[in-house]
């Protein structure tokens, strides 16, 4: 045994058990997990204490969107401060989304982001690929997967932005997602409907009244839900693979549910803002930072996501991070269709989860570490390099001690902005320690990784 760190004493919490066990890792990988470990170090190795702590696989936030050039400005969380955050929040692996602009191909996406994150990132990470233009972009697909990128997003709203996709693309997209081993990963809000709801309110004296509840005003549950209903019937009629991304509403939860039920290749995700957040947010002064896209619903909404996770109909959780400074969010001047649309999570995702999902009862901690490391893991085709705490895995590894509280304030975060949406929010499970493939990159709750230390990871298609 060679091993350069040994995590003793912790008890080690996978999707699949928990255990008492200590975890040895020599350069990149784990080597072994199993009690006892500590009699086997060599001289100089470093040993990790882990008593009365969880060791848990390093969390995948399979959605974020860092450096993003979107609603009028760029997302203030780059490539460093983005991945310092995920880093202290626990956070191993990202997946990014490249968005061609303009008239790029989806391979001058893919090396726009790559130099962009390459000399930057903390952590490890990887992209999904935005079909702005199906005409276009469409006869790409295999060349991406072949670059390790088998996902692809189709926008149903954001014509402004140029990136909306019709039924057309996206059944074409499904069709060919089956034929390649692909995944189409959906935004999934009804785009006619909802401009004419902004329409109508679009006027001086419903702004001067309502200011930021304008946002939850005029994205009523039907907006995404009949989105999600449309979807699900073109990944029915052809067979392809749909994971729909960011879903918010408990109904969109129900039509994916009986869509499994019927056989029906699709998958969703929620982000954590959604089941930590409603739409009484945009009652305050700063009812405006809050707004994101979709914005949050109902507690009602957010019981059912927690149900969703809780049965494996909603399938996992991320943060859907596109960061805006109070600054930009000031853009806004009273009217709220000029909001940054976007919120903060990378350094929050385990944390919030932990504390109201396992801390409350609503998620056992086996499937804590299943939603939020192992089933983005798997699904995104990470598995089990990245998302499991096993010999021959990546040593991803996070040690959080689960009493420790920690007030959420942005002043002493990496995060890149000057508000949280959790600000003043006491949150257990803070990584005390984060380990990114053998390194330790987060020590006694402080970042102590460096930029450029993050890898791309290609990722397998499905069913390979
Ligand atoms: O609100 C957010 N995060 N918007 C980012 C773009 C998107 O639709 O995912
Ligand atoms: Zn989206
Ligand atoms: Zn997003």
């Amino acid at each position: 045994m060679a091993a350069d760190t040994i995590i003793i004493g912790g008890t080690v919490e996978t999707a699949e058990k928990q255990h008492k066990a200590d975890v040895a890792i020599e350069g990149q990988k784990i080597t072994a997990v199993r009690p006892g470990l500590a009699k086997t170090a060599r001289n100089g190795a470093t040993i990790i204490d882990a008593r009365g702590k969880y060791v848990i696989p390093g969390g995948v936030d399979a959605h974020t969107h860092l450096e993003l050039p979107f609603c009028g400005t760029v997302s203030s969380d780059d490539w460093n401060t983005g991945t310092r955050a995920a880093a202290r929040g626990g956070v191993t692996t990202l997946i990014d989304f490249a968005i061609p602009y303009g008239k790029d191909t989806l391979e001058d996406a893919f090396h726009k982001w790559m130099a962009k994150a390459k000399p930057q990132a903390c952590i490890d990470y990887s992209f999904h690929l935005a079909i702005t233009n199906w005409e276009r972009q469409g006869s790409e697909l295999p060349r991406l997967i072949r670059l390790g990128c088998p996902t692809f997003k189709q926008f149903m709203i954001y014509e402004s932005e140029g990136w909306q996709s019709d039924d057309r693309a996206m059944f074409l997209a499904l069709e060919q997602s089956k034929k390649l081993g692909a995944m189409i990963m959906v935004h999934a809000e009804s785009s006619r409907v909802l401009d004419e709801l902004i329409a109508r309110h679009h006027t001086k004296a419903l702004m001067k009244k309502y200011g930021a509840r304008l946002h939850p005003m005029t994205r009523p549950n039907y907006i995404e839900a009949e989105a999600i209903q449309r979807a699900v019937c073109w990944a029915e009629a052809t067979g392809g693979r749909l994971f729909v991304v960011h879903m918010s509403t408990g109904q969109g939860a129900d039509i994916i549910r009986d869509a499994q039920r019927r056989g029906v290749n699709v998958l969703a995700e929620t982000c954590t803002q959604y089941l930590a957040l409603d739409d009484s947010v945009f009652n305050g002064p700063d009812g405006h930072l809050f707004a994101c896209c979709p914005q949050v619903k109902k507690k009602a909404d957010q019981q059912r996501l927690w149900e969703g996770l809780r049965r494996g109909d909603v399938c996992s959780i991320s943060t859907d991070t596109c960061s805006f400074t109070r600054k930009q969010k000031a853009m806004w001047k009273g009217d709220w269709t000029k909001i940054p649309m976007g919120l903060p999570g990378l350094e929050t995702m385990l944390p919030v989860v932990y504390t109201l999902g396992v801390l409350k009862k609503r998620l056992t901690m086996k499937q804590f570490v299943a939603r939020c490391c192992t089933d983005p893991a798997k699904i995104m085709g990470l598995y089990p390099k990245k998302g499991t705490i096993a010999r021959g895995s990546d040593a991803d590894i996070v040690v959080f001690d689960p009493k420790k509280r920690t007030k959420v304030d942005p002043a002493r975060m990496e995060t890149n902005t000057d508000w949280n949406p959790y600000e003043g929010w006491r949150l257990a499970g803070f990584a005390k320690h984060t380990f990114c493939r053998g390194r330790r990159i987060v020590a006694d709750y402080k970042f102590v990784g460096s930029n450029g230390y993050g890898r791309f990871v290609r990722r397998a298609k499905y069913g390979r």
